[in-house]
């Protein structure tokens, strides 16, 4: 399978510095440098699934979309700020943060869970993105973030595609399934975004995961809208295998939209 864009296939020149948003280009950055990392969770999904060609090539290839999504924000980053070093805050991101690649067993038990885990992953950065592109006002920013939110889509249909597979096999009840989407939402707050925000825009040491934290939770969650909620919501239930009316996914929707602003009003606090 090869990629659905490339880097040329962004409108570079259409650059506009006076649009740039300081913030927008702090979260960027940390982005930028979380998605350059993903293929240790290729070497670590090929693992797992080590007599699985089929689902090891795709796994592949998607590491190397999420390289490019990486490789994307870091262009438009360097655009946006010449003073950005990325090599050197990815060094200090890789220095200090590592997923153990190493195991055979999916930390979320079986092989359903794991995938599963990478549908909500990507029910996170499809939202998140769109998002992004919604809220940036740079027209490069916006295609870039445009761009890589359609490929989050498609990865979470391919991760989709290969649960369904193993869900026969594994037969995880409706709680566990509902554990490990759930707990997998609440790991997206964990350190690895925080940790690289801390690399890209910080240089003072040492790193206070909180303050960071919240440093990053301001800046990201106040971009989602409803609409972007309604998404996820109806993509991780479908994850989860749980079905839900369209008027129950709304009020979920409803309820965590709540739940962001009041999140985003404590970290102020
Ligand atoms: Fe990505
Ligand atoms: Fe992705």
């Amino acid at each position: 399978m090869s990629k659905h864009w490339t880097l040329d296939d962004i409108p570079w020149d259409a650059f506009d510095a006076t649009k740039v948003d300081p913030d927008l280009l702090r979260i960027a950055k940390a982005a930028s440098m979380v998605e350059r990392n993903a293929n240790d969770y290729a070497i670590y999904l090929c693992n797992i699934f080590h007599d699985d060609s089929e689902f090891q090539e795709a796994a592949r290839t998607w590491a190397q979309e999420e390289e490019q999504h990486g490789e994307a924000l870091r262009r438009w980053a360097e655009l946006a700020d010449s003073s950005f070093d990325f090599k050197k805050s990815f060094r200090r991101f890789t220095d200090g943060f590592q997923i153990p690649v190493e195991s055979l067993l999916s930390v979320r038990g079986s092989r359903t869970g794991e995938l599963i885990s990478r549908c909500v992953v990507e029910v996170g950065t499809s939202s998140y993105y769109s998002a992004l592109a919604d809220a940036s006002e740079e027209p490069v920013l916006k295609a870039i973030c445009r761009n890589i939110a359609g490929d989050e889509f498609r990865h979470y249909k391919l991760f989709y595609t290969h649960m369904k597979r193993y869900y026969p096999k594994d037969r995880l009840n409706v709680l566990k399934r509902l554990r490990i989407a759930l707990g997998r939402i609440i790991e997206s707050e964990d350190d690895e975004l925080s940790f690289a925000y801390f690399c890209a825009n910080d240089e003072r040491e040492p790193y206070v995961r909180k303050k960071s934290s919240a440093e990053y939770l301001q800046r990201a969650y106040r971009h989602y809208r409803l609409r972007h909620l309604e998404r996820a919501v109806a993509m991780t239930m479908k994850a989860a295998t749980i079905r839900l009316s369209d008027r129950n996914v709304q009020r979920l929707a409803k309820g965590a939209h709540r739940l962001l602003r009041w999140r985003l009003r404590r970290i102020a606090a």
